[in-house]
């Protein structure tokens, strides 16, 4: 059923609004407004309307603090979804790409849309930005020695063949983008964890097999350390594997050194962040649009070992990640170990009307990061967390 966050439209708005979705929606629907008086809630999967009162549209996406602003980039979505035939065998439905939108906020409630920072390319089959292709889970992040916004995302031909990284870059948080181009990661380098038998090349080996030009790259998401050294997390080797590579210090490359992570585990939608030391892996398994149970790890060494420490998520429709998958992790600015996990509600067959899964995120006494629902909560009750809710000992799964 759909739900409604209605906080930041004007009245004759707000009755354009209702009109509109309840005629949609047919009846039972009109309840549940994310408003409480002065104080503004967040409803989990609601329509989150922007500040012109358009539903916000930046899927798979991230956020870049940056000067007292918070930058959300994702992927616009819009038009028709339809299953190309490519995909039939697994459900992949699409829409054509638009591009990479922007969101600009001080206090995450209201969101000003900041226009497509990085735009689609028309009736270009070459380019990789072209319409027919896919463009997504894009995650910027700012060089402080090169002044540059980096932007990483995935992207791929319309069957997710390709498996590939692209680079864009910006002076300005909110573009325009200017595309640099893909490429496979790490072609000609081996993981520092590598063993004798991952070198034979075999028909199941793909670590082997892309070896040399490059290892495939899908559902990524890159993370800064506090010692400014940034490091992209993708789903690799026909997803089965994880790496983790650190970028070069520009962010713009890898810079020859990774390690295979969550071997043969079928992660995707990872999303990093780090807490009383310790680096964090929230991420999905592979079943593409559908949700499934959240898989949540630790590490001392962001190359590893990590150890799984299970589904993060508590209640019901835990195995479905209350029907969502994870995107980023949004540590608030102002307020010391508070963080926010934000997820995708997809909507496989009306792409544009995915929706937004975002809940406080907590630790549980035994040190492992706990997700609750929510109907509804606000981005003034995230719980600080103390150092050590993550520094107790940690027994994995
Ligand atoms: C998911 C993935 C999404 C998108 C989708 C396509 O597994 O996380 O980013 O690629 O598959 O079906």
């Amino acid at each position: 059923m759909a739900v409604v966050q209605m906080r930041h439209l004007r009245t004759i708005e707000r009755i354009f609004l209702l009109f509109g979705i309840c005629f949609a929606a047919g009846s039972g629907f009109c309840q549940h407004v994310g408003d409480a008086g002065s104080t503004s809630l967040f409803v989990p999967g609601a329509v989150w309307p922007d500040t012109d009162g358009m539903p916000i549209n930046a899927h798979g996406g991230g956020i870049l603090f940056h000067e007292g602003v918070y930058y959300w980039y994702g992927e616009f979505k819009a038009g028709k979804t339809y299953l190309p035939d490519c995909n039939k065998s697994w459900g992949g439905t699409r829409v054509d790409v638009v591009g990479i939108s922007c969101y600009s906020s001080t206090n995450l409630n209201d969101w000003k849309n900041e226009g497509i920072v990085l735009p689609a390319v028309v009736d270009d089959p070459k380019s990789d930005l072209d319409t027919s292709k896919a463009v997504e889970r894009p995650k910027v992040i700012y060089n402080r020695k090169t002044k540059e916004f980096v932007m990483w995302m995935h992207v791929d031909i319309a069957s997710y063949a390709a498996a590939r990284c692209g680079v864009a870059v910006s002076e300005k948080p909110t573009g325009p983008f200017k595309y640099r181009g893909s490429f496979r990661p790490n072609a000609g380098v081996w993981p520092i964890n590598v063993t004798d038998a991952d070198k034979q090349p075999s028909e199941t080996n793909a670590l082997a097999r892309d070896f040399a030009g490059g290892q495939m790259a899908r559902d990524m998401t890159v993370f800064v350390d506090d010692d400014a050294k940034a490091y992209l997390f993708y789903s690799s080797e026909e997803n089965p594997t994880m790496h983790v590579s650190l970028l070069t210090d520009d962010y713009l490359r890898p810079a020859a050194k990774y390690s295979r992570i969550f071997v043969g585990r079928l992660m995707e939608a990872p999303a990093v962040f780090k807490h009383g030391g310790k680096y964090y892996v929230i991420a999905s398994g592979c079943s593409a649009w559908a949700p499934n149970a959240a898989r949540s790890a630790v590490a001392d060494n962001i190359f590893g070992p990590w150890t799984e420490l299970g589904n993060p998520c508590t209640g019901e429709d835990v195995d479905k990640t209350f029907h969502s998958q994870s995107t980023f992790v949004l540590p608030l600015q102002g307020r010391a170990n508070s963080l926010i996990f934000m997820a995708d509600r997809w909507n496989q067959w009306d792409l544009p009307d995915s929706r937004y899964v975002w809940l406080p995120l907590e630790f549980a006494d035994d040190g492992k990061p706990v997700l609750r629902w929510k109907d509804q909560w606000s981005f003034d009750t995230v719980p600080q967390l103390g150092a050590s809710d993550a520094s107790k000992p940690h027994h994995g799964i």
